[in-house]
């Protein structure tokens, strides 16, 4: 059963600039456009402007250092559950059956990283036919107390340990850009990364927008170069276009930025 995991990213789904904002049209149309994967199929998504905000206004991903922390732990899953609640409607009313599933209650998480999860139960659900939904979140962390497991380092694990045939990271750009593609004019999309020019690419690469406690599009792409060096292919698109996420599903390559061992 090795899925295809296709991450939606936090600009994607939600409005950056407006706390708890969903862009409702845009995940409709992506709910339908991730019906035409074939296969087995498991989505994860982002924090965008339910998570981050207020992730960071509590500094969860510090790690623990004052008890006002404990509720802002639970503020930032509730606010995580609430747009993953949108997420799993839209899928189900596309025809996919979704299920959510909570990491802090599978995962075992020590100084942010992801070093095991229980993935007997999302085995057992894309066997029988579902659509794992899976999001990046405020978790317990057995080193620092509490922390944020990004929707990227959550793919990379999912990939690793499920074996997936392929990774698409839907992001709002189409890709990954040699610079700050709205700053500057001369900037060019990467069509491929590659442990040997990632150095070059990652030296160039602009700020992000908004709060985003995770560490943007730079950590996106060294998460993502692990999965190249065992084989799984992962490929950055855009999934703000119509339509780009539907053909990259129904099998075509190359419309984004790859990331591949070269
Ligand atoms: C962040 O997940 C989750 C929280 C802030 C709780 P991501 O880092 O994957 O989210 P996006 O895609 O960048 O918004």
């Amino acid at each position: 059963m090795r899925p295809l995991i296709v991450k939606l990213g936090g600009s994607v789904i939600t409005d950056k600039r407006r706390k708890f904002a969903v862009k409702q049209a845009a995940l409709k149309r992506l709910a339908g456009e991730l019906a035409a994967a074939k296969g087995p199929l498991v989505v994860v998504h982002g924090g965008g402007s339910f998570g981050h905000p207020v992730a960071s206004r509590y500094n969860i991903a510090g790690g623990y250092e004052s008890e006002r922390q404990l509720m802002g732990l639970s503020l930032t899953h509730r606010a995580m559950e609430k747009l993953n609640a949108y997420v799993v409607d839209s899928l189900q009313k596309a025809g996919l059956p979704a299920i959510a599933i909570q990491l802090s209650a599978c995962a075992v998480v020590s100084d942010g990283r992801i070093r095991s999860m229980e993935l007997a139960p999302v085995r057992k659900l894309l066997e029988l036919g579902l659509v794992p939904v899976l999001y990046g979140d405020a978790v317990p962390d057995l080193g620092r107390g509490m922390s944020i497991i990004s929707g990227d380092q959550l793919v990379v694990h999912l990939a690793r340990e499920l074996g997936a045939t392929r990774v698409i990271l839907g992001v709002d750009v189409d890709g990954i850009y040699t610079l700050d593609p709205r700053k500057h004019r001369e900037a060019r999309l990467v069509p491929a990364i590659t442990p040997k020019n990632w150095p070059g690419v990652a030296k160039s690469l602009g700020a992000p927008g908004g709060p985003d406690v995770t560490g943007g599009i730079a950590n996106k792409v060294r998460e993502l170069l692990t999965l190249a060096e065992l084989g799984i292919e992962a490929e950055i698109v855009n999934a703000a276009r119509p339509g780009i996420l539907k053909r990259e599903v129904s099998g075509e390559r190359g419309l984004g930025t790859r990331i591949t061992t070269g």
